[in-house]
């Protein structure tokens, strides 16, 4: 047994290893649990006692040599290491840092918000949960009104007193809420996320991002609602940009519209885009129902005002002339990289 743990110990001396694995190898082949120096203990024990004391020694000094093998051996390899980080060329370009940039919904909201701060509107914003009086009730909705459908409608919880807590279908819940909490004059843009049970399709999805405007004052009149949504026409869209108010109609507004824009692609002249027509629907809008001043606490007598309300995808469909909608949700860098703006 001497010879055999004499033996050992050269061999641990002329130990090498090149990388941290082998050295964790080495560890194991020795030290671990089924390692050579817990089989050599094991035969320790059946000694004949008159040797022990020689044999222990060597023992002992087999461990004590494997493990400064095994320090040694761990500190030239991670010198190593640290002199090849020395001698990396440091003059090398670095590798290229891929910027992120913003979406292209988020640089048309901005632009938005830019472009009606400017003549003095202010953000507000409110929850997407919402009730069904700040979506419907307050709004004029009658009771039996087909948006408070299901089909149109996320409800989230049905409540006794009819107050039901529903996703909002649109903006035009902050205008309620402003309203309620603020006195005229009030002038606010809200942009916000809405939801609709809809087919998910290139025109249609059931989460998309309206923008609502509301502006209540002594003596606003329709005049101030139309010359308001030219200036936006023409800052967002060109200053040659037309506009033009059809008869619509909504439940808080009275009269209400639908406002185009002449078509940005073919000056008005038909394409495939306004599908000849040379005008595109881009907002509806209208004077803010006395009724709906009153749900809120707000005197009709004394005081009127207008609102609209815009699809951010649909703006930027036609800003940037996107085909599908799908495309703003599904995250392909090749299609969000193309969008640059100052927003
Ligand atoms: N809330 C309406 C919609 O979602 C848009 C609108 C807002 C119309 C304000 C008139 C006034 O379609």
């Amino acid at each position: 047994m001497k010879e055999r743990i004499s033996g050992e110990i050269t061999k641990v001396n002329e130990l090498v290893a090149s990388e941290i694995n082998d050295v964790e190898n080495i560890r194991i082949q020795y030290l671990g649990k089924k390692g050579l120096l817990n089989d050599l203990f094991a035969e320790f024990k059946v000694v004949p006692s008159d040797q022990k004391k020689e044999i222990g020694v060597l023992l002992n000094n087999l461990k004590i040599a494997i493990q400064n093998k095994i320090e040694a051996l761990r500190e030239s390899i991670v010198q190593v290491e640290e002199s090849k980080s020395e001698n990396e060329d440091l003059t090398k370009p670095a590798t290229e840092l891929q910027l992120g940039s913003r979406h292209p919904l988020s640089l048309v909201r901005n632009e938005i918000i830019d472009i009606f701060t400017r003549i003095g509107y202010v953000v507000e914003e409110g929850p997407e949960i919402e009730d069904d009086w700040h979506v419907f009730s307050a709004l004029n909705f009658p009771p039996e009104h087909p948006a408070r459908d299901m089909q149109d409608t996320f409800f989230i919880e049905n409540r006794e007193d009819g107050n039901h807590a529903v996703l909002r279908t649109h903006t035009s819940s902050v205008q309620v809420r402003t309203m309620e909490t603020q006195k005229p004059p009030i002038r606010i843009i809200a942009p916000g996320r809405v939801f609709r049970n809809e087919a998910i399709s290139a025109r249609a999805h059931c989460i998309f991002h309206q923008i609502e405007g509301l502006y209540i004052d002594k003596g606003v009149s329709f005049a101030d609602l139309k010359q308001n949504l030219l200036y936006f026409a023409k800052e967002m869209f060109g200053e040659n940009t037309k506009i033009r108010l059809r008869p619509s109609y909504f439940p808080f507004t009275e009269p209400s519209a639908e406002m185009d824009i002449s078509c940005n692609l073919c000056a008005g002249e038909g394409c495939n885009v306004c599908k000849g027509t040379g005008w595109l629907e881009i907002m509806g809008c209208g004077m803010v129902d006395p009724n709906v001043l009153e749900a809120s606490g707000i005197d009709s007598k004394v005081y009127s005002g207008f609102a609209f309300g815009m699809g951010i995808e649909r703006i930027t469909m036609l800003k940037y002339n996107v085909k599908d909608l799908r495309l703003y949700f599904e995250n392909d860098m090749r299609f969000l990289k193309q969008f640059t703006s100052v927003y």
